[in-house]
């Protein structure tokens, strides 16, 4: 019963957040896919807040897509408002990261918007930050344990583990009371020290734990706890390694494998490529986040059931916007004030809305939005 009202609610989400996606109070207008003409409203303060002001943006690699996709939409849309951008990419190393943002606070930056590699790792250099009253915006990751950071704008993380929990017992029709038929798991998580890796997993957990309990769903491997199934910096090759050998050791007997639960896309090319490879069973349900262009391909080629697209226009929109508010004086949007607390107290957040993507949906989703061209997806 209370597994269907979720399903419903979930169903309804889905549906709303279609139509949502990060839109935000202030805005008059739907800022639209291209985000080209955001809310009227905006601009004026936007103009004044950003005149002569510079904005530091530190992401975290140029290897996995997203990031790449992330800085350059913030570095447009902060252009577009009239900021100075100075946009870093620390190659995954966290040494990296801390002297680019050491650099940028040297250089006069007015804002710090930085999308953490590890999440409890900046501690020095933010206190750096607050010293010199710098701002800090936490982009998409949590920063931990400093108190340097003013607020965090990401997209609903625990969400995003709930859509791909939830997908899993739609398709396979699955009722905790009906144990005639039990289904197969493994399970694919992201890397420890990123704060978002467990709420992905945690979101999953909450729907498909119960079915582990009740039997239905079997992790032949044994590995469920976050420490158990986590992958380092979300590596493909982990992953893909990773799963080389749960394959060969519980699944080469000719067992089918029916679900692979993945925190997200880069995990889930890893476990593709490895299923590619080892195994010759029935396909099983893949999970994936973030519409990566390899993963939306196998999603058209049947070898990703579906996947979680954050749209980072929207993300990148509103953290724009947040800027200006900041520099501005002016009251910042959040929407929620309850539920990251980075160990220094509670982050005022702004969560936008994940949305199900599948090859029913990605062409609405990706295509028509502007997102990727068809030629992307060839
Ligand atoms: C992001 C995901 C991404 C992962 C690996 C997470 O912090 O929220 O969208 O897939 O990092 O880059």
């Amino acid at each position: 019963m209370k597994k269907k009202l979720l399903s419903l609610l979930l169903t309804g989400a889905m549906a709303a957040s279609m139509f949502v996606g990060c839109g935000t109070s202030t805005e008059t207008t739907d800022g639209g896919a291209s985000g080209g003409d955001a809310a009227q409203t905006t601009e004026s303060s936007d103009a004044a807040a950003s005149t002569g002001k510079k904005v530091g943006v530190s992401m975290p690699t140029k290897d996995l897509q997203r990031w790449n996709q992330d800085g350059a939409n913030m570095q447009e849309k902060l252009e577009a408002a009239g900021y100075e951008v100075e946009l870093q990419y620390a190659s995954n190393q966290t040494d990296t990261q801390v002297n680019q943002i050491e650099t940028m606070i040297n250089d006069g930056c007015d804002v710090l918007v930085i999308a953490a590699i590890e999440s409890s790792s900046l501690g020095t250099v933010m206190d750096k930050a607050k010293e010199n009253n710098i701002p800090v915006i936490a982009y998409d990751r949590l920063i931990m344990n400093s108190d340097a950071v003013s607020y965090y704008a990401t997209f609903d993380n625990f969400q995003v583990g709930v859509v791909q929990g939830q997908y899993i017992v739609d398709t396979l029709g699955l009722d905790v009371n009906d144990t005639s038929k039990t289904y197969t798991m493994e399970i694919t998580a992201g890397d420890p020290g990123d704060n978002n890796a467990g709420f992905f997993y945690n979101g999953a957990m909450s729907i498909l734990q119960d079915y582990i309990d009740a039997g239905i769903i079997e992790v032949k491997s044994g590995q469920v706890d976050f420490e158990d199934v986590a992958t380092a910096s979300w590596a493909t090759e982990k992953a893909q390694s990773r799963m080389d050998s749960i394959l060969s050791n519980y699944y080469s007997d000719g067992t089918n494998l029916d679900i692979c639960l993945c925190s997200n896309d880069s995990t889930a090319l890893g476990v593709e490529n490895s299923l590619a490879a080892n195994y010759t069973g029935d396909y099983p349900i893949v999970t994936g986040q973030d519409c990566d262009i390899e993963n939306t391909k196998n999603m058209i080629a049947g070898k990703q059931s579906m996947s979680v697209f954050k749209d980072t226009r929207k993300l990148a929109e509103q953290v724009v916007t947040m800027v200006g508010q900041i520099l501005n004086n002016e009251k910042v949007d959040v929407n929620d004030e309850e539920t990251y607390d980075n160990g220094t107290g509670i982050i005022p957040s702004y969560l936008c809305t994940p949305e199900f993507a599948d090859a029913n949906n990605y062409k609405e989703l990706l295509i028509d939005s502007g997102y990727y061209t068809e030629d992307q997806l060839q």
